[in-house]
């Protein structure tokens, strides 16, 4: 799957990010960069924007961001592979054909039974005597055993070496179970299990096999899920938790939630056409999963902010396709998984039957509350009615709704038609002002946008993507910075993830640009990254001492959090290296 880096930089020089986009995107220049509707979300302003100067593309909207390839993939439907060969053939370059590879085949084999293998030893681990506090765990969260049996539930325990001996015995290699993204290396090249004292929720795919897991922690530490990272046998963006068996529904719709416990819960209760994205938000591949097995979809998503915001993410994907969409709105702002808890399996049912015909049990309500008898009723309810068809985005059940409402009011078509227009545009107006409120607020948010990737230390992290700015900015700069700070002092994942790989770019001669970090950051990790690096131009004039700042502001965050001592390094040498620095910055 990976193709030659000297490979890909040939390939995204002789692709300018403007010509391509402007393809899709009319583009207007303001600045530095080339503002335009999003082709990727429903927008009136434009928050997505090209950068040429970096080569990159960012919405602020819906958060979707990265170079040329991500744009493709993301344009046309494709895999990174396939943008890479629909680039290529564009430009008249032959992409080297990868896999095809017997050995390679061999290899995923292998890492498939191996990942069975490991979701057998952390089920079993679940009915151990000595675990018998996480079976209580699940019970205590209301799951039976016949439902951890079948969906294989487990616990990884709390040892650095469980699993890797006994998969050792079983026969595998250490370095297998790195490549299954079972276990992790460290820093000195040590190799140890990734997943340590936490409940385990294998991932299966639609032919019945293990390909990743995901794994809680039974407290409220954090973070909370630890995924299995991109393996050879796992793409979080083209799989979907439980479709293994939402497939074999007898039901003519799919549930989708987001959390593993939603899903669970939700088949328990019946409902076994559930199903859930895999830790980040839905993509257009999990999409085109669903509906070659549904035609209707019913978004059951969390009923606080950050999953309303998914789910009108996932609206917007999902409209784009021949997919009926419902939205189940959940009273008492509760998820799935509490709601059933609560208030039973009917009750949730009688939502989905409900949300079956919102538009027309919404009129019905309005209707309910006005005397049609009365003319002055009347006018208030198409008025009123007018708004909330307004609200309908798809043009056709708008006119079927505003037909049914002028009958309902007895007034002509076109009389109900002229009020919905106008409603139309009072609402499109107020759509934009809030748009940009939103993009303010989101600029101004000091959090990334995925909650997966979430800092846990805000001011630290300010101060480290402040040199990856720098770096991005200008990556010669990399050598003097990377003698000062090494990515193991970033507390933030995604940012670490980063900082070391444009190291490792930069040691071997690449240039260090967000097309370098295509098909190897996640989709949502490159969206933070065009978040971070996307803004206005940064000033590399005073970099000496911004760098400083930032440093300084890094290691003031570890001493109070107390970290220090754990970072390995002996505090002494750590105190008269700071120092060094300082003396350094001084003589300037
Ligand atoms: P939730 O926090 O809603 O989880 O995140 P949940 O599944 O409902 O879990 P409970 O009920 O608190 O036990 C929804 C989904 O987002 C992903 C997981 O896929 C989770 O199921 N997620 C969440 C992560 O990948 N990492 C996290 O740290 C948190
Ligand atoms: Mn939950």
């Amino acid at each position: 799957m990976a193709f030659d880096r000297a490979f890909l930089d040939e390939l995204n020089a002789r692709c300018d990010i403007l010509d391509v986009v402007g393809r899709y995107v009319q583009l207007k220049k303001s600045g530095g960069r080339y503002f335009g509707l999003c082709p990727f979300h429903n927008e009136k302003t434009g928050s997505f924007f090209v950068k040429p100067e970096r080569q990159m593309f960012h919405c602020f909207g819906c958060g979707i961001g990265g170079g040329v390839l991500t744009f493709i993939m993301h344009a046309e439907g494709l895999t990174f592979p396939d943008a890479v060969r629909f680039m290529a053939d564009q430009v008249g370059m032959q992409a080297p054909e990868t896999q095809a590879d017997p050995r390679e085949a061999h290899r995923r084999k292998r890492l498939l039974s191996l990942s069975t293998e490991a979701a057998r030893f952390f089920h079993q681990q679940l009915w151990l005597p000595q675990n018998a506090a996480v079976a209580q765990y699940f019970l205590n969260r209301g799951l039976s055993r016949r439902t951890m049996n079948r969906f294989g539930l487990g616990y990884a325990p709390d040892s650095f070496s469980a699993l890797l001996e006994a998969m050792q015995e079983m026969g595998y290699a250490r370095e297998e179970l790195l490549d299954a993204g079972l276990a992790s290396k460290s820093e000195r090249g040590r190799i140890y299990d990734r997943f340590r004292n936490r409940v385990m929720f294998p991932i299966i795919d639609v032919r019945g096999q293990v390909i990743a897991f995901g794994g809680r922690v039974m407290d409220d530490s954090k973070p909370k899920y630890l995924n299995s990272p991109e393996t050879a046998i796992f793409h979080k963006s083209r799989n979907l938790f439980a479709l293994n068996l939402a497939r074999k529904t007898k039901s003519d719709y799919f549930i989708l939630a987001e959390g593993y416990m939603d899903v669970i819960a939700l088949h328990q209760a019946g409902f076994d056409s559930a199903v859930a994205s895999l830790g980040t938000a839905l993509t257009e591949e999990q999409v085109r999963l669903i509906s070659r097995h549904t035609g209707k979809i019913v978004i059951s998503y969390d009923a606080d902010g950050a999953g309303q915001a998914a789910a009108q993410r996932a609206i917007d994907l999902l409209k784009k396709t021949d997919l009926q969409v419902k939205v189940l709105r959940i009273p008492g702002a509760k998820d799935p998984d509490e709601f059933i808890k609560e208030k039973g399996a009917d009750a949730y049912r009688k939502l989905i039957e409900r949300s079956e015909s919102d538009n027309a049990y919404r009129l019905e309500s309005i209707a309910a509350r006005y005397d049609l008898e009365e003319d002055e009723e009347r006018v208030r309810f198409l008025h009123e009615a007018a708004r909330t068809l307004a609200g309908i985005d798809n043009a056709v059940e708008r006119e079927v709704y505003a037909g049914r409402a002028a009958k309902m009011a007895r007034v002509t078509i076109e009389a109900m038609e002229i009020e919905v227009r106008r409603a139309l545009s009072v609402r499109r107006k107020k759509q934009k002002t809030d748009e940009k409120r939103e993009i303010r607020a989101v600029i101004s948010a000091a959090q990334p946008r995925d909650r997966t990737l979430q800092y846990q230390n805000v001011r630290s992290a300010r101060a480290e993507e402040g040199i990856i700015r720098l770096i991005f900015a200008d990556d010669s700069l990399i050598d003097e910075i990377s003698s000062r700070i090494t990515p193991q002092e970033f507390t933030a994942q995604v940012l670490q993830k980063i900082f070391a790989h444009a190291l490792t770019l930069h040691r071997q001669g690449h240039r260090v640009a967000v097309a370098s970090f295509e098909g190897y950051l996640e989709e949502n990790e490159m969206q933070h990254l065009t978040a971070v690096v996307g803004g206005d131009r940064v000033n590399t004039a005073h970099w000496q001492q911004a760098l400083g700042d930032y440093i300084n502001t890094i290691e003031s965050c570890r001493m109070k959090s107390g970290a220090a001592d754990s970072s390995g390094e002996d505090p002494l040498l750590r105190m008269s290296r700071i120092h060094r620095e300082k003396d350094r910055l001084g003589g300037m």
